[in-house]
């Protein structure tokens, strides 16, 4: 490595691995522009600044994480690069605590009830979910299949769950969707436990999604970081896997999933250092978690249709390639597909998604799960970024989480009708 490349390691270190308690972080909201006012944002996301969300494209605005060692360079920058902006939040280690405290307020007023229905009153933690889904298998024997798949790093089960018609027909075509990659994007999982009630509850209603495919579901696919984010405000805010680094006498904990993927694996929109957000892990698949979903990928591949991973936020469908802006020779199905989802989100309640390639419409970055699938022979293969919600993005109240399930199902019930027609 370079004498430059040390050092700029150094500094990267020495902003993103304090164990920070957010107190005196501020929240700007930025809106580039011009292309070279876009170029700016990424390369700051780049240099240890912590992006909520990342919209490089015009008219568009970003909202960024600045500590108060960030502070007086951030401003110095704001008034040079003459950077639109505004500031959303004094003090996000105040407003983390006060989220905190009424979850812990939620989680006693909408206490589990053991069996049955999850209710979309709250978020629910790794083993409720768990809970939830052995429950089902034992209440649809016929058309809900558990398998174990794997085990986290910090040994949590990771199970798939598959849901049939019930007719016993062997080798159907396959939808496959994960959710909870990124432990701090908590309405991912929400969503993918919404649609699993959907097609198993509500079977009538959606019987002819379930006529020649079965859908597997990996709902939490990174359950140490999504647990690790409940433990406090502290760790509110983590986004990727629990696997200890040590870099300089210095731990850093995890790799980022979607960025340890082995397709064009660290080349773009990645970090090699351990304690970046976008960590591509020492080598690719160092992760058990992403080895997990590489498996079931492969093991699907034959006859996998669809490939479907649920993120937040940002309102996208996004589809290959996020390694490079050429676009696959296939595109047009992907994009008549995210399309489908999108269009039938804007007619239901007029929220916007926008549809394109991964790096066309948001960044580059290689490595991810739904460029792999696709390379593995998904026919289509989508990355879902739902709403955001409060001060950060990935805290919409619990209020909200009925409404924005709901949203994210008739988007995906829209792209499975598109599929089933195609394939
Ligand atoms: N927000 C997601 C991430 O940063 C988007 C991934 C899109 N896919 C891609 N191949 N870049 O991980
Ligand atoms: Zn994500």
């Amino acid at each position: 490595m370079s004498r430059f490349g040390v050092l700029s390691l150094l500094l990267g270190l020495a902003l993103v691995a304090a164990e920070y308690d957010y107190d005196g972080y501020r929240i700007y909201e930025l809106r580039p522009a011009n292309a070279e006012q876009g170029e700016l944002l990424y390369k700051l996301s780049q240099q240890g600044y912590d992006f909520l969300n990342l919209r490089r494209l015009l008219g568009q605005s970003s909202r960024v994480i600045v500590s108060p060692d960030q502070l007086e360079n951030f401003e110095k920058l704001l008034s040079e690069q003459q950077l639109s902006h505004s500031l959303i939040n004094e003090n996000l280690g105040a407003t983390i605590a006060e989220e905190f405290a009424q979850r812990q307020v939620q989680r006693r007023l909408s206490p589990i009830s053991g069996k049955g229905r999850l209710s979309t009153d709250r978020y629910y933690t790794h083993e409720e979910i768990t809970n939830y889904i052995n429950d089902l298998a034992d209440r649809f024997p016929s058309r809900v299949f558990l398998k174990t798949v794997g085990w986290s790093y910090e040994k949590r089960e990771l199970k798939t769950i598959t849901i049939t018609n019930g007719d016993r027909r062997a080798n159907k075509k396959v939808i496959f969707m994960d959710g909870g990659f990124h432990a701090r994007e908590w309405i991912s999982p929400a969503a993918v436990l919404y649609v699993i009630e959907q097609l198993v509850e509500k079977f009538d209603e959606n019987a002819e999604l379930l006529k020649d495919y079965d859908w597997i579901v990996l709902p939490v696919a990174n359950p140490d970081g999504y647990e690790y984010t409940q433990t406090g405000t502290l760790a509110r805010l983590f986004r990727k896997t629990r696997q200890p680094y040590k870099l300089l006498g210095q731990t850093c904990y995890g790799a980022d999933p979607n960025r340890n993927f082995d397709f064009h694996w660290n080349e773009e929109g990645a970090s090699s250092n351990p304690c970046s957000d976008t960590f591509a892990g020492p080598q690719p698949f160092s992760e058990p978690e992403t080895q997990v979903v590489r498996d079931i990928l492969h093991t699907y591949a034959d006859r996998g249709i669809m490939y479907l991973t649920i993120h937040s936020y940002g309102n996208y469908l996004l589809y290959p390639w996020g390694w490079t802006s050429e676009l696959p020779e296939t595109w047009q199905d992907l994009d008549d597909v995210a399309r489908a989802g999108g269009d039938a989100i804007k007619e239901a309640t007029g929220t916007d998604y926008e549809v394109g390639s991964s790096t066309n419409v948001l960044y580059i970055a290689a490595g991810a799960s739904d460029d792999y699938a696709f390379y593995a022979g998904f026919n289509i293969s989508i990355t879902m970024e739902l709403s955001g919600g409060g001060i950060t993005g990935f805290d919409p109240p619990a209020s909200k989480i009925d409404e924005f399930v709901t949203e994210t199902w008739i988007g995906i019930r829209a792209m499975a009708e598109k599929v089933i027609e195609k394939y």
